[in-house]
């Protein structure tokens, strides 16, 4: 007999099973799980954490209107609520989290469970980091940047008026819990914004990862779960990994850094508005790799390849109106130079980086305008 053939009634492809990992930090060890679906079940993932039972939402409006309804069964409290976006990452809506844990009575037997993107999971964990001196936090990331970078590793912290991060504390949360289904909403610009992220760690460590999503890029996209899972989990290796040799970034750990500098300058320069992070991190790599491959460190084809998955991946914002001389004066104000010294994560090849402190504004300047800066 022959099948018709009804798409629609095909069974999806299998759900990818459960990741589990422990992040080794040296203040303090923790699970950190990936699972879809994770989020319809977090009451039980948060007992499974030994979360203390009285557990206070943090969260964004944006997030709750798309995903609150799963998380009811967490806490019959109403959620915190804080507004979204980056101009809102500041001491002031710390403190409207600290009213509203006096308010309800918040002690030290409560714990904060954050559930956001990184904005919402900085403040969230700078409010736990310092409330009572410290409560207990559960990060539950909801962008894909959240998920394989800023919920993992406890930095936590808010923006001061004259710069970003400046105000902050190390504070481990007590689990990462991570849902790929929570993407399906995300925009699909913040979505390619992490996806750079991503990028970046096969850069630093995994030619595999970087492999994996030049050709996944059409399900990683669509949100395909069983696309996901494997890059989110790599991803998460990597930063853990990193982040138990050097939680407080001394050393190692800066080469997460990778795209950073010409990245956060990028930034600065054009005052946060017109790049999302990820997005000026991908031309921190492409000048980064530019200037390895001047300095003969990296293979051509290594440069070409990364520049190709980033234009496989959609458009960039323009670059062609920033003055490269600007943008190194910029780099000159950065937090990664350390007394005098430019700590510059150099890629070698894709899947291993190595830390220059000798890279010149002149070099610099020179990659910038290869990658399509205006000379200055
Ligand atoms: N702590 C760290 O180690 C670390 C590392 C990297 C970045 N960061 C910080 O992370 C922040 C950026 O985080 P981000 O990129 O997640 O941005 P974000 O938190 O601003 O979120 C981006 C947007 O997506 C929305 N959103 C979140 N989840 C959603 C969902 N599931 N569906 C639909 N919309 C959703 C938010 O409302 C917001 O408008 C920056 O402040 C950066 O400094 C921290
Ligand atoms: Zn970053």
């Amino acid at each position: 007999m022959l099948l018709s053939y009804h798409p629609l009634q095909m069974p999806s492809a299998a759900t990818p099973g459960p990741v589990r990992l422990t992040v080794r930090a040296a203040s303090a060890a923790y699970p950190l799980t990936i699972e879809v679906g994770l989020s319809k079940n977090l009451a039980s993932a948060l007992d499974d954490a030994k979360l203390p039972r009285r557990r206070l939402i943090v969260s964004s409006p944006t997030v709750w209107r798309f995903h609150g309804e799963r998380f009811r069964s967490v806490t019959s409290e109403e959620p915190i609520l804080i507004p979204d976006g980056e101009r809102f990452k500041n001491l002031s809506t710390v403190g409207r989290i600290y009213d509203a844990l006096v308010n309800t009575q918040a002690d030290r037997g409560c714990a904060i469970v954050a559930i956001g993107g990184g904005v919402v999971g900085d403040v969230a964990g700078f409010a736990a980091a310092t409330f009572l001196r410290g409560v207990p936090i559960v990060q539950v990331p909801t962008t894909l940047l959240a998920q394989v970078d800023s919920a993992i590793g406890g930095k936590t912290g808010v923006n001061h008026a004259l710069g970003k991060n400046l105000i902050g504390a190390f504070h481990q949360p007590l689990a990462v819990l991570v849902d790929p289904e929570l993407l399906a909403t995300l925009p699909r610009r913040e979505f390619r914004s992490g996806l750079y992220e991503v990028v970046k760690y096969g850069v630093i460590a995994s030619r595999d990862l970087f492999d994996t999503i030049d050709a996944q890029l059409r399900p990683l996209f669509a949100r395909d779960t069983a696309a996901l899972v494997p890059i989110i989990a790599e991803s998460c290796r990597i930063k853990a990994r990193i982040v138990g040799e050097d939680e407080k970034e001394s050393g190692p750990r800066r080469v997460l850094n990778l795209g950073h500098t010409a990245g956060h300058a990028l930034e600065s320069v054009t005052k946060y508005r017109r790049f999302r992070h990820g997005e000026a991190v991908a031309y921190g790599m492409l000048t980064a790799a530019e200037l390895a491959c001047t300095r003969d460190l990296m293979p051509r084809p290594d440069r070409d390849a990364l520049a190709s998955l980033i234009r496989k991946m959609g458009p960039l914002p323009p670059i062609g109106d920033l003055d490269a001389t600007q943008v190194v004066e910029a780099v000159g104000r950065d937090k990664k130079v350390v007394d005098g010294t430019l700590h510059y994560v150099v890629p070698l090849r894709i899947g291993a980086t190595t830390i220059a402190t000798d890279v010149t504004g002149a070099e610099l300047q020179d990659a910038l305008r290869v990658v399509g800066l205006r000379g200055g």
